[in-house]
C-alpha cells in the first residue's frame, strides 16, 4: 500500500490526514478565502475535491470548464493544504441522463430509475463508461502535476444507490460473464441446479438477470448476479484508475463502506482491495444503536483486514448528526474525538469527514460538517479544532500498524451474500448480527480482532471465529482444518459450512464442510420463534436457532435444556490434530458469549488486557520499535488501565496504572521494559 502521510506537511514530516470533502462549487468564490483561512486554524491538511462536480466540469458533452477548479486547487496549494482529487464520475449530470436515458439503472421489478439524485447510471452502460473515461482523462491530464494533489479519488461509494441494475444491457453483460465463468451451458445448469422447477437453459442468451418473478428466483442465479454486479462496477473502477495511473504515479483509491448498515452489500471488498493503492473507508455511526462505538470498531477492524493489516484512510465520518437516519441524533460532547481516535487506534492514518462546510441547500443541508451552519462560535467547531491539535500531538504514530491481534474473525463475501438469499430456515439468522455478537464479546474483554477470509494465511492467530459462514469452499474448509490441526483454536457457529460455492447443500449431516472439525453431527434445524429463548445447561440461553444432533467425536459442553431439541448438544468441543474446535449451535446472549469466550481465551493462552469496565477499548499500534496503547472509555464510569508510559494527549507520565475518565481517551507511548 502506498502512503501519503509524508506529503501532508510542509517539511515532509509524517502527519495524520485531517480534513474532509470540500465542495467549494456550492459556494460563491468569495467564501473560499474564508474556507482556507479556517482550515488553517483547525489544522486541516487534506481535502477531497470534485467528487460531485461533473455537471460543472463538463457543461455539455465534450466541453470542459476547469477554470473554477484551477482556482480552488491553486488557493489550496498556496495555503499548504493537500488535495485528494476526485475524477468526478460519481454523479452523471442531468444533460447526460437526458441524452442517454438508456444509461439509467433498472430495478428488479423493471422500474427505470430517474435522475435528480446521484449515481444515476447502470454499471454496464457503454455510454456511461465512455463518458466517465473521457472526463477522467481530461482531469488526469490537467491535474496530474498539480502540486496540491497527493492522491486520486475514483468515483464515490460504489454501489451505494444504483446496484444491481437489471436492464437489458446488464442482462447481456451478465450472459457474457456467465459464458466466461461456465464456458458450457451444462456446467451452468449443474451449478444452478436447474433441474428444479423446470429451469433448464439451452443457451446463454435465454438467461436474464434475476428479475422479480412470481416467487423465489433460482438462488445460485441470484448469487452469480451479485458476483457479476460487483465485478461490473469493479471494471468501471479499474478503467478509470488505469487512466489516472497512466498519467500520474499518485496513489489511487475509492472510498469503501465496510459493514455500513448493509450498504456495502453490493461490493466484494476483498476482491476490490487488491486494486487499491490505498484502502479508504467511510463510516457513519448508527445514532440510535446504544453500542454504536463497538460497531465502529468492527467496521474499522474489517477495513484494516482489507488493507492487509496496514494503515488505511478514514475518508469520511461525521462531526455530529447525519441527515439520512430516521432520527438524526447529534453527537454528545467528546464523541467526535472518541470516534476519530477510535478509527486511528484501529489503523487509520487519516480522520476525514463529510464535509468541510455544512451545506445551505440540497438534501444534505442538515448533515453536520467541520464548519457548522452556526459558524465558529459552536461546540462542533471547538471540538474540531481540538481534534486537529490532538492529531498533531500523536503524529509520531503515523505509519505504524495495529499489533497484538491474536484472534481473527472469518468474513467471506460469498458467505454473506449466500446467507442473505431467500428461503432459508429463519429470517432471524443474520451473518452480520452473529459476527457482531462475537466481535462484541471479544471487544468487551479488550481483545483485538482482525478480519480474514477463510482461505487466508491464519497461522499468526491463536483463535479463529467462524460466525455463520453459511457458504464454505473446500479451500476455506481445508485452510481452517490445517489451522486447527497445527494447534489453533476455532469457534464455528450454527449455519456455517452448510453449502458449497454453488449454494448446494453439503450432504451427509450438518455442518457438511466442517463435520470433521466439529465432530458434532446435526441432522435437523429447529429455528426458534421470534423473540424465543431456550435455556442451555450452561452459558445462559440460546436465541434464533436450535438443532437436533449428536456428538461423534466431540465433548458436549452444554445441551439445550428446553425447547424442541432438549438434550441435544448446543455447544461442543472437539480435538483436531493439535488444536481445538468449538461448535455453537445457537445464538448466545452477550453474557453467554462472554463466558464462553473468556474460557476459550484462557484455554488458548491468549492474553486479555488488564482494565476495568467493559466499554473501555484497548488497542495497540507499533512501528516495530515503539508501541502505543490507545484506551478509549465509552462507558459512564472512570476506568483504570494497566500501562506504563507517556500519554501523548496530555504529556503526563503514567506508572503502572492510568485512569481514563468516562468519555475520555488516552494514547500512551509505552515504556520499553
Ligand atoms: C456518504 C457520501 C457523502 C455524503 C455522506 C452523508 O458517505 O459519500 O457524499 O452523502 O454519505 O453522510
Amino acid at each position: 500500500m502506498l502512503s501519503i502521510s509524508s506529503r501532508l506537511s510542509a517539511d515532509g514530516t509524517a502527519a495524520f490526514g485531517f480534513g474532509g470533502d470540500y465542495n467549494p462549487e456550492q459556494w460563491h468564490p468569495s467564501v473560499w478565502q474564508e474556507d482556507v483561512a479556517l482550515m488553517k486554524v483547525a489544522g486541516v491538511n487534506l481535502v477531497s475535491v470534485g467528487i460531485f462536480s461533473w455537471a460543472l466540469l463538463e457543461p455539455s458533452e465534450g466541453r470542459y470548464e476547469f477554470g473554477w477548479l484551477d482556482d480552488v486547487l491553486d488557493l489550496l496549494q498556496e495555503s499548504g493544504i493537500r488535495v485528494d482529487l476526485a475524477n468526478a464520475s460519481a454523479s452523471p449530470p442531468p444533460w447526460f441522463s437526458h441524452r442517454y436515458p438508456q444509461s439509467l439503472p433498472v430495478t428488479a421489478n423493471g422500474v427505470r430509475l430517474g435522475y435528480g439524485s446521484r449515481q444515476a447510471f447502470c454499471a454496464s452502460s457503454p455510454e456511461y463508461r465512455r463518458a466517465a473515461a473521457a472526463l477522467t482523462t481530461e482531469i488526469a491530464k490537467r491535474y496530474a502535476s498539480h502540486p496540491a494533489v497527493v492522491m486520486w479519488h475514483v468515483h464515490n461509494e460504489y454501489g451505494c444507490h444504483n446496484q444491481p441494475c437489471y436492464c437489458e444491457v446488464s442482462g447481456a453483460a451478465f450472459q457474457r460473464w456467465l459464458e466466461r465463468k461456465y464456458d458450457d451451458i451444462d456446467a451452468l445448469n449443474e451449478a444452478w441446479g436447474t433441474a428444479f422447477w423446470s429451469q433448464h437453459y439451452y443457451r446463454f442468451d435465454e438467461i436474464t438477470p434475476p428479475r422479480q418473478s412470481g416467487t423465489f428466483v433460482n438462488p445460485t442465479q441470484v448469487l452469480d448476479f451479485a458476483r457479476f454486479s460487483s465485478d461490473e462496477l469493479l471494471d468501471c473502477y479499474r478503467a478509470e484508475a488505469d487512466i489516472l495511473r497512466a498519467h500520474s504515479p499518485l496513489p489511487v483509491t475509492t472510498n469503501f463502506m465496510g459493514f455500513s448498515m448493509g450498504l456495502d452489500k453490493p461490493i466484494d471488498y476483498w476482491a476490490w482491495a487488491d486494486h487499491m493503492d490505498l484502502v479508504s473507508n467511510d463510516h457513519y455511526l448508527v445514532a440510535e444503536d446504544p453500542r454504536n462505538f463497538q460497531e465502529l470498531a468492527m467496521g474499522a477492524d474489517f477495513v484494516r483486514g482489507l488493507a492487509s493489516g496496514g494503515p488505511w484512510v478514514l475518508m469520511e465520518h461525521s462531526t455530529s448528526a447525519v441527515n439520512w437516519q430516521p432520527r438524526n441524533i447529534a453527537k454528545r460532547p467528546g464523541e467526535l474525538r472518541r470516534n476519530s481516535l477510535q478509527h486511528i487506534a484501529r489503523g487509520a492514518d487519516a480522520a476525514l469527514f463529510f464535509q468541510w462546510r455544512a451545506a445551505k441547500a440540497g438534501s444534505e443541508k442538515f448533515h453536520s460538517a467541520l464548519l457548522p451552519h452556526a459558524g465558529t462560535d459552536s461546540r462542533v467547531w471547538r471540538e474540531v479544532v481540538e481534534l486537529g491539535a490532538d492529531l498533531v500531538a500523536i503524529a509520531e504514530i503515523v505509519g505504524s500498524r495495529v499489533c497484538g491481534a491474536a484472534v481473527a474473525i472469518i468474513h467471506d463475501t460469498d458467505a454473506r451474500w449466500a446467507s442473505e438469499l431467500d428461503s432459508h430456515p429463519t429470517i432471524d439468522a443474520s451473518l452480520l448480527n452473529e459476527t457482531r455478537l462475537w466481535h462484541d464479546a471479544l471487544y468487551r474483554l479488550g481483545v483485538t480482532t482482525d478480519f480474514r477470509r477463510s482461505t487466508d494465511d491464519l497461522s499468526s492467530y491463536g483463535l479463529v471465529v467462524v460466525p455463520m459462514q453459511y457458504l464454505m469452499t473446500d479451500a476455506g474448509a481445508d485452510s481452517l482444518r490445517s489451522f486447527a490441526g497445527n494447534g489453533g483454536t476455532v469457534v464455528i457457529t450454527y449455519q456455517s459450512g452448510i453449502v458449497d460455492e454453488d449454494d448446494h447443500i453439503r450432504l451427509g449431516g450438518y455442518p457438511g464442510a466442517f463435520l470433521s472439525l466439529t465432530g458434532t453431527r446435526i441432522e435437523e434445524f429447529y429455528p426458534l420463534h421470534e423473540g424465543e429463548e431456550v435455556e442451555l445447561t450452561r452459558y445462559g440461553s440460546g436465541r434464533v436457532f436450535s438443532e437436533l444432533g449428536r456428538p461423534l467425536t466431540s465433548e458436549v459442553l452444554a445441551e439445550f435444556a428446553g425447547g424442541p431439541t432438549a438434550g441435544s448438544p448446543a455447544i461442543t468441543r472437539n480435538r483436531v490434530g493439535m488444536g481445538t474446535v468449538y461448535y455453537v449451535g445457537t445464538s448466545l446472549t452477550p453474557a453467554g458469549a462472554r463466558e464462553l469466550v473468556t474460557e476459550i481465551l484462557t484455554a488458548s493462552s491468549i492474553p486479555v488486557p488488564q482494565k476495568s469496565g467493559d466499554d473501555v477499548e484497548i488497542t495497540r499500534r507499533s512501528d516495530g520499535t515503539r508501541t502505543w496503547l490507545f484506551a478509549i472509555n465509552h462507558g459512564s464510569a472512570d476506568a483504570v488501565v494497566t500501562v506504563d508510559g507517556v500519554d501523548l494527549l496530555t504529556g503526563a507520565a503514567t506508572e503502572g496504572t492510568l485512569t481514563v475518565a468516562s468519555g475520555g481517551v488516552a494514547v500512551v507511548r509505552e515504556t520499553v521494559a
